[in-house]
């Protein structure tokens, strides 16, 4: 595995913190991953970021970190963003956008980046495209993630996170050695305000009509890997590696 720390201040506080990030990397790989909500995104980040040394950066991260904040420290666009989350409608894409928008020195990152939940509309999509080309960063791959939405459901309605270092677990799937704590750092697990039943199901209306077009966008434009995301998490970033692989010998 390629060594990194994985200092994502940057992204997560904003452009004022400094990244001590120090990739070591020869290929940095830029990529987007795409997925229906609880598909595994957030899992599949963390794994290809370890094999990859690329940054995980979650828009989602980014909200659920500025939730955290107090209430006086946070910004009206902020609440309100916290607001659409925890019905699980998407934020609006000005929001979004200028959240991104200010952080984009980390599509500079030196060992590469995976975006995760962004971008989730096709107007965010075009906003990418154009942010891209304006500083001359070149996306490796789009990896969309396919699972039927029974195994989606089961898989958010299990799902605990470490308050601390917001490491993902599954209460079956992958549970953690000591109940209810974290096996990074033991801190407390939780489960999201979004993983109830009523916000699943508005997060996954919100999907096929917002996010899936963005299959055939990234399809028409050459980037989309399809990968199943059926198996073990480290089964599926296997996959996914070997047809990142596969994709740069046909492209060399
Ligand atoms: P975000 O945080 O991006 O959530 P999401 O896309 O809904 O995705 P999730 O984090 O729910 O799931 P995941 O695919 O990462 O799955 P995970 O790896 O955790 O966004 C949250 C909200 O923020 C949105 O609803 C919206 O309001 C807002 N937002 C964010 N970005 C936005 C944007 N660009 N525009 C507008 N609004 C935006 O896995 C899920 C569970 O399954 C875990 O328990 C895990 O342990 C388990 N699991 C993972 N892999 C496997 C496996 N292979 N087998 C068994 N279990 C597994």
């Amino acid at each position: 595995m390629t060594p990194s720390n994985d200092d994502r201040s940057a992204w997560l506080q904003g452009p004022a913190s400094p990244c001590n990030s120090v990739p070591r990397v020869n290929q940095p790989r830029r990529l987007v991953l795409l997925g229906a909500p609880g598909v595994g995104k957030g899992t599949q980040a963390d794994l290809l970021h370890r094999h990859l040394g690329a940054c995980h950066l979650s828009t989602g991260d980014v909200f659920r970190a500025a939730g955290s904040l107090r209430e006086c420290e946070q910004s009206p666009a902020m609440k309100d963003a916290l607001g659409y989350m925890r019905r699980g409608e998407l934020v609006p894409d000005s929001t979004v956008w200028e959240m991104v928008r200010e952080r984009s020195e980390c599509l500079h990152c030196r060992g590469g980046f995976i975006l995760d939940g962004f971008p989730r509309t096709l107007g965010q999509a075009e906003s990418l495209t154009q942010l891209l080309d304006r500083e001359g960063v070149i996306l490796t791959a789009v990896v969309n993630y396919d699972l039927a939405t029974s195994e989606i459901v089961a898989r958010l309605a299990g799902r605990r996170t470490c308050e601390k270092c917001k490491a993902v677990y599954h209460v079956t799937e992958q549970p953690p050695k000591i109940a209810d704590r974290c096996d990074r750092c033991e801190g407390k697990l939780f489960q999201r305000e979004d993983d109830r039943p009523e916000s699943i199901r508005v997060r996954l209306e919100a999907y096929d009509r917002s996010t899936a077009p963005l299959i055939k966008f990234y399809r028409d434009l050459g980037l989309l890997v399809q990968i199943t995301a059926t198996g073990s998490p480290d089964e599926i970033c296997a996959r996914t590696l070997s047809a990142l692989a596969v994709r740069a010998i046909r492209s060399a």
